[in-house]
């Protein structure tokens, strides 16, 4: 058995390299002997060992992530290709009891689907068979505790998050009691394990919203990052390696479900292509501070580069604008540093040619100190704001991992 130290979990027996690490890459023992499309083990090692992180390409569709450990999964999780992220609100008249039975009724589902297992009630079992790095994480809302005769154990920084400036939030896509987020490299074995799950719990909750979201398809560009629909590489400059530092409440006065939890923030953020479409190259590089085409700091290097914020052109003025996003998302303090683990959105409203943005997601132990200040200096400048709009936000307490015989969130209820 091999121990994770980024995200606390069992990876399970394996003799795979110590550089591939199956738990953050979602290789299983069997995707990497047997899997891959022929892809030979020795080329897999070879990308790790040459400082890449592990092409999603690289995995199969039997390709396991263990789910049982220290931290969710699906948090540290090298971002999957799809998501489904649902929102629910409990049903009138759920108390403790009834939320802990569903908390219970989702593990045993979670365990089962992620670990290419049907559920006990599964219809549609061949659907479970070949899970493709299927992860699904839990998160809490505060509804979950208002409702349930929990209150006093809600955590304090569990409500929404405070107004900002630029967002034009609607109800429809902000809030809710609790929220799965569902995600894998298959979008049919997302879309069955999102709608057992839901289904399993249906007579505990009603679905307040669902937001669907894709990256990029695997080998389109190197795990971590993508392309969102603005044609920027994004999640370059993420936490990389560090996130355990950063991700997971460490707090030895926390509640014990918490303690190796995370904080999660929802936004659906709007990008508008229509106004884009108006900007030339040099104004959309401009605005975020990098290079389109290799996403190198406009000050130079490659992609892995940090801009040097000081940098001047030949007339005396910043190379990265004064309202640059990455100018104003950056932060000195490093401990205010989080996860960012986005997904393009895509609607499909009629009349209307795009109706894309984000399904933003972070995650931090800390969200008052860490991502907090962040928005909030961001909201005031960044360039990036002409073309964005936030319109949902919302906020979720990430129960602990679970162990061997354990449910998630099991000492809320002690
Ligand atoms: C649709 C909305 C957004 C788009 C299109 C977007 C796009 C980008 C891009 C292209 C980069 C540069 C590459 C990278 O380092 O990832 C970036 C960096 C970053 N973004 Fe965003 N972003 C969005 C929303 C946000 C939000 C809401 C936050 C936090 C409040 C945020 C925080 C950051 C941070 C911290 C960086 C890294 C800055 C650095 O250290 O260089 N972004 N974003």
């Amino acid at each position: 058995m091999t121990h994770d130290p980024i995200s606390g979990n069992e990876a399970g027996e394996s003799s795979v390299p110590e550089s591939v690490d199956p738990q953050r890459e979602g290789l299983s023992r069997r995707a990497l002997l047997f899997g891959g499309g022929g892809l030979a083990v020795g080329a897999i090692a070879g990308a790790a060992l040459a400082g890449n992180v592990i092409d999603r390409a690289a995995t199969s569709v039997d390709a396991i992530v263990p789910w049982r450990g220290a931290h969710q999964a699906g948090i540290v999780t090298t971002p999957q290709g799809f998501l489904t992220l649902i929102a629910f609100d409990l049903a009138d008249g759920v108390d403790a009891l009834r939320l802990e039975r569903l908390l219970r009724i989702w593990t045993d589902g979670i365990d089962r689907l992620t670990q290419g297992r049907p559920g006990l009630t599964d219809t549609e079992p061949e659907l479970a068979a070949h899970p493709a790095r299927l992860t699904c994480t839990v998160g809490l809302g505060s509804g979950a505790f208002t409702q349930t005769g929990l209150e006093s154990r809600r955590p304090v920084w569990l409500r929404p998050l405070p107004a900002f400036p630029n967002e034009e939030l609607d109800e429809a896509w902000s809030g809710g009691d609790l929220v799965l987020q569902v995600c894998g490299e298959d979008p049919s074995v997302v879309a069955h394990a999102a709608r057992f799950l839901a289904k399993d719990v249906r007579d505990f909750t009603t679905v307040r919203w669902t937001q669907n979201g894709f990256r990029n398809a695997a080998g389109q560009v190197p795990a971590g990052t993508f392309r969102n629909q603005f044609g920027q590489l994004d999640g370059s400059q993420n936490l990389q390696g560090e996130e355990a530092q950063y991700v997971f409440i460490d707090d030895p006065t926390a509640p014990a479900w918490l303690l190796g939890g995370s904080t999660m923030v929802v936004r659906r953020i709007r990008m508008n292509l229509d106004t884009w479409d108006e900007l030339d190259r040099p104004g959309r590089e401009n605005a975020v501070g990098r290079r389109l085409d290799d996403g190198a700091p406009l000050t130079g290097g490659t992609e892995a580069s940090a801009a040097d914020l000081d940098a001047k052109n030949a007339l005396g003025f910043p190379v990265i604008d004064q309202a640059a996003h990455i100018r104003r998302s950056r932060t000195d303090d490093p401990t205010q540093r989080f996860l960012r683990r986005p997904y393009t959105y895509q609607g499909e409203p009629a009349g209307t040619i795009s109706d894309t943005g984000q399904v933003w997601i972070a995650f931090q132990k800390d969200i008052e100190h860490q991502y907090i200040p962040v928005q909030r200096r961001q909201s005031e400048l960044d360039l990036l704001n002409v073309w964005i709009t936030p319109i949902g936000s919302a906020v979720f307490a990430v129960p602990r991992g679970v162990r061997e015989g354990e449910f998630l969130a099991q000492d809320l209820f002690g």
